[in-house]
């Protein structure tokens, strides 16, 4: 039986077809556009991210041969705003999880209704990129059309909705709304009430690995496909990243360097950041995470590869880099603000230390390193909540360069474990909907039996210690500048 996962992320969808045992049979990506209307501000149509899945499923599945495809299943970039009116038409462009334009609203949010309440309600206080938030700037700026909306859904429910017709989200994704009760698994009345929301406007909850529904008949019928093929709700793309990399079940860790790049720490038990700096959500196995998250990861490297280098060879840009430990030069990865742990929407990303030597290789380090940095920032709250994580998986299109790995592991000061498949979100989908379908008893049975460890990167002692003194160093650099950056934009 085969099974697919889609990874609805913010530059592509990846859509990964696997075997019951988790082989890979085939991947598949489509890009699409995203804007960035004002500095700060990043949408996407969802109309785009629709038909760029189609268009994947109607690739894949065409390889699927003489075998049946069993389920369906997601993880996909969260937070994300879709809201749709009576006829289901799409009333605007989604506002994405890295979109900093709520500055006001998330003040509000924090100081009027007050950062105790909303954790109380939520588990988790405002930051810009939640969608409650943008809820509320859509009623401010938008009236006409928050009056319209009848669906609130978030992007990768988008596509499970328009597959299946099922109005559904899972716990793992709804805990970036804001408006979501975590330790409990429903929607906060009170957050609905604050936010001027009616509770038929929500999606109903189910949990990650259960099933929705079916493919559409016209959607099955374009795939050529004559038997039901089965749906299940997915998860936000940390979640589902986590489970395709077997951080599941208490203490496990994994790092994602996608865009975004995360810190994700399972745990069996509810609990909360009492710095309210790291994201207390719920997982997709049915318990629960903590998990800080940085806006600009590898989405920092690719903006000084691509964008300001301009040149694609990444690989041959860091086999020049030889001084670990050794870089004066430092580098904010703020590009788009920053949610964890600093909470700050007009943080800015800054190169710092340079003189006349500097090179090109010193400053491609210090983009690499000042991400691997920002990671440690979001650990350090972690260790100061009493949490030990000695190893963590790590995944995503960061992953892939030896380099980058060696520095977070040394800069953390972690055992990076290396997983035989590092398409996180993907993998993570399709084992969702292999357990909706019953292959598997639970998720944590199934990533067990299917995730692989190939490779380790140790951290040297030596060079953990050059980066201790170099972190202490950056971890300076964000306070002392922090005034200055809202002014900048001016
Ligand atoms: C998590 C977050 C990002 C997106 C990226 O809170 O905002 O990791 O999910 O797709």
């Amino acid at each position: 039986m085969l099974y697919i996962g889609i990874d609805l992320g913010t530059s592509a969808v990846k859509l990964l077809m696997m075997d019951e045992k988790g082989k890979i049979r085939n991947i598949v990506s489509r890009e699409y556009p995203i804007s960035f209307p004002k500095p700060g501000w990043s949408e996407q149509n969802p109309q785009d991210w629709y038909s760029a899945c189609l268009d994947g499923l109607k690739e894949l599945t065409a390889l699927r041969g003489e075998e049946k495809i069993g389920g369906i299943s997601f993880g996909g970039q969260m937070h994300g705003l879709v809201i749709l009116d009576e006829a289901d038409e799409v009333i605007r462009p989604a506002i994405l999880w890295n979109d900093g334009r709520t500055g006001e609203e998330t003040e509000y949010l924090n100081q009027v209704i007050g950062k105790d309440r909303l954790s109380q309600y939520t588990a988790n206080i405002a930051f810009a990129g939640f969608t409650a938030p943008k809820l509320l700037w859509v009623k401010k700026h938008e009236p006409e059309k928050f009056k319209r909306i009848r669906k609130i859904m978030l992007p990768k429910d988008y596509i499970a909705y328009r597959l299946t017709g099922a109005h559904t989200t899972d716990p793992s994704d709804a805990s970036g709304m804001l408006l979501f009760d975590v330790k409990h698994r429903c929607w906060s009345d009170e957050m609905l009430k604050i936010c001027g929301i009616q509770r038929e406007q929500m999606p109903k909850v189910v949990e990650s690995y259960e099933i929705i529904g079916t493919l559409k008949p016209e959607v099955s019928e374009y795939l050529e496909i004559s038997y039901p093929i089965k749906v299940a709700a997915g998860a936000g793309d940390n979640a589902a990243a986590a489970v395709g990399t077997g951080t599941v079940g208490e203490g496990k860790c994994n790092i994602s360097l996608g865009t975004s790049g995360t810190i994700f720490i399972s745990s069996d038990r509810f609990q909360v950041d009492s710095h309210n700096a790291l994201h207390a959500f719920a997982h997709a196995d049915g318990h629960y995470h903590l998990m800080g998250c940085m806006l600009s990861a590898a989405s920092c490297n690719k903006w000084w590869m691509d964008g300001i280098l301009q040149t694609g060879e990444y690989q041959k840009e860091q086999e020049k880099i030889q001084k670990l430990g050794d870089n004066q030069v430092y580098f904010l990865p703020y590009l788009m603000g920053e949610r964890s742990p600093h909470n700050d929407p007009a943080a800015r990303g800054t190169f710092i230390g340079m003189t006349m030597d500097t090179t090109r290789e010193d400053m491609t380090q210090a983009v690499l390193e000042g991400v691997a940095f920002a990671l440690r920032d979001s650990l350090e709250v972690a260790r100061s909540l009493g949490i030990t994580v000695t190893s963590s998986k790590i995944c995503g299109g960061g992953a892939k360069s030896a380099l980058w790995k060696t520095m977070i592991a040394n800069i953390l000061n972690l055992r990076l474990d290396v997983v035989a498949c590092e398409e996180g979100p993907s993998y993570g989908g399709a084992i969702l909907a292999a357990v909706g379908c019953g292959e598997y008893r639970s998720v944590e049975e199934a990533s067990e039996a299917i995730v692989r460890v190939v490779d380790t990167v140790e951290p040297d002692a030596e060079l953990v210690r050059k980066y201790e003194e170099n972190y202490q160093k950056f971890r300076q650099i964000y306070p002392k500048l922090k005034d200055l950056f809202p002014i900048l934009g001016e």
